[in-house]
């Protein structure tokens, strides 16, 4: 047990996927595993351990942002023994040959800060993702059919940003979509040893506005878990 996670010693897999969506999590959960069990209900953050093709796996929420994912993947990997960390999640697309639905395999992630930007301190860190879990997912993706594409994100504070001109500058650089947790992810994984990748979908598009419409996500997401857990048990 720990501050935010009830589960025993035990009711965590090795291998834990992570929806920033505690309802995407059981979703998820009772879709693609077997026997799926509730390990967690703290604060409302549903976390759930089964089997995929026999296989331990738990799926969790992280809620929004670094700072919440921050307390989830510590606890995960501390008190549990995590050690792989796939996050699947939405992101808004950042270039215009990126089309909603389509999924985005994190390579790295861009900040402006994150909850450990107070360890490294002047050092500008650079997050990149498990090689051996992204070209696990790339050939996933790639089986599957699904349109996917490889390279760099941005790791975001503000959903709500006031700074178009950043945005601009991201997509100017070629990241190509952005979201609000990876980067710490990536960050924690690096510093315990944890294998990390992050599979997105896209949900939105911040050149486009498009969005995808609420009552299609779960269809759109499903590519994304399946992804996840092949590049997992790879
Ligand atoms: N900004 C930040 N995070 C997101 C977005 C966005 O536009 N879309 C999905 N996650």
């Amino acid at each position: 047990m720990t501050p935010h996670i009830r589960a025993g010693s035990g009711d965590i897999a090795e291998t834990v996927l992570l929806p920033g969506d505690p309802l995407r999590a059981k979703w998820a959960a009772e879709t693609y595993l077997d026997d799926p069990v509730l390990v967690n209900d703290v604060r409302g953050m549903l976390g759930f351990t089964g089997t995929w093709r026999g296989n331990r796996v738990t799926i969790h929420g992280t809620g929004m942002g670094m700072p919440s994912l921050s307390i989830y993947a510590n606890e995960l990997i501390t008190s549990y023994e995590a050690k792989t960390l796939i996050r699947i999640g939405s992101c808004g697309a950042m270039q215009e040959d990126i089309a909603i639905r389509d999924v985005i395999l994190a390579m790295s992630a861009t900040s402006i800060s994150t909850p450990s930007r107070g360890i490294l301190r002047d050092m500008n860190f650079a997050p990149c993702a498990d090689y051996g879990l992204l070209s696990a997912a790339h050939a996933a993706a790639q089986s599957k059919g699904s349109r996917t594409h490889v390279g760099g994100i941005y790791s975001s504070d503000v959903f709500y940003d006031e700074r178009p001109d950043l945005n601009e500058s991201m997509t100017r650089h070629g990241i190509l979509a952005v979201e609000m947790e990876a980067a710490e992810l990536y960050i924690l994984a690096a510093r315990h040893r944890c294998r990390a990748l992050a599979v997105l979908t896209v949900s939105d598009h911040l050149l486009t506005r498009e969005a995808l419409p609420a009552s299609d996500r779960q269809s759109s997401f499903g590519d994304m878990v399946e992804i996840a857990l092949e590049a997992a048990f790879a």
